[in-house]
């Protein structure tokens, strides 16, 4: 039996999470995250697949690519969040639960910070939580899932 998986998707300057602005994104890593999207979904019976990427292209290519093979997602999109209409059409195409994530609060901070093109395609929104943010929409994601559509 195949374990059902869960696309880990960040956006740019994601990879720099640690040592980037931690007064407001803190000090883990995207690899601590990534590690605990790993243990998070095994306590769930699901596995990750963690893709970066600085690039608007390569999230999308990531979200078509994950159209076939994944049965949820949970996204940071970091600032491409606030303007990508590509991305959002991308992920109107992806026939599964999202979970959009946010380390900070973006509704806490810069007007230009406030729209999301991500939220009207998301089943859930976490921001403001720091890491922790990626285990709780990792919870909420498996409940998703496990929960009958009819
Ligand atoms: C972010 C918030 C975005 O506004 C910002 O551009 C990021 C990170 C967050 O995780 O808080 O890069 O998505």
């Amino acid at each position: 039996m195949t374990i059902p998986t869960v696309l880990v998707l960040n956006g740019p300057n994601l990879n720099l999470l640690g040592v980037r602005e931690p007064g407001i994104y803190g000090h883990t890593t995207l690899a601590d995250i990534e590690d605990m999207c790993t243990a998070s979904a095994a306590e769930a019976a699901l596995t990750v697949r963690c893709v970066q990427s600085n690039h608007e292209g390569g999230l999308i290519d990531a979200v078509h690519e994950a159209r076939e093979t994944t049965v949820g997602a949970i996204i940071n999109a970091g600032a491409y969040t606030h303007t990508s209409l590509a991305l959002h059409d991308a992920l109107k195409s992806y026939d599964h639960p999202i979970i959009e994530v946010h380390l900070s609060n973006p509704h806490a901070r810069e007007s230009f910070r406030h729209h999301s093109y991500l939220s009207p395609v998301a089943a859930a929104v976490i921001a403001g939580a720091g890491a922790k943010g990626y285990v709780h929409a990792m919870e909420i994601l498996a409940e998703e899932l496990s929960t009958p559509t009819t």
